[in-house]
């Protein structure tokens, strides 16, 4: 099985913005912390982030992976060209938040790819992309 972590606009600066709500690990530091639980159970890992809307859905439409984990970062909130690229692939995708957006800014509690996905896992910091790995696996 193969897995394609895919993060999006200012996901690149985890660990540098913000760290009171994302933490002060940079996402190459969670990557290989996923890197490591993925190999652990045998599944192959991919990890892409662009700031860029449509090369987010352009990753989508040639993943090979089996299942995506997607932090769509603030595209979640108003992205259709995103919504409709999920809705265009078999690739199951699960999205993922590593805060708890409800209990965040109000245009946050609104997320226009929950539909098109398999589900949402937020809220747990880093682990949210574990958590949403392990959905894969069970
Ligand atoms: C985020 C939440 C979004 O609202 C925000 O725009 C992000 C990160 C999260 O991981 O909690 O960039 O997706």
């Amino acid at each position: 099985m193969k897995l394609l972590f895919l993060n999006g606009v200012n996901l690149n600066r985890t660990g540098i913005r913000e760290k009171g709500v994302y933490g002060t690990q940079t996402l190459e530091e969670i990557n290989a912390e996923i890197a490591k639980f993925c190999k652990a159970r045998g599944v192959d890992c991919e990890f892409f982030q662009s700031n860029l809307e449509g090369e987010l859905c352009t990753k989508l439409q040639e993943t090979d992976a089996d299942g995506v984990v997607l932090n769509a970062g603030a595209y979640t909130h108003y992205s259709y060209a995103l919504r409709d690229a999920i809705a265009s692939i078999s690739v199951p995708v699960v999205e993922v938040h590593m805060s708890n957006v409800h209990a965040r800014e109000e245009f946050r509690h609104k997320s226009v790819i929950s539909e098109v996905c398999r589900g949402t896992i937020l809220g747990f910091g880093k682990n949210s992309y574990i958590l949403a790995a392990e959905s894969f696996i069970l």
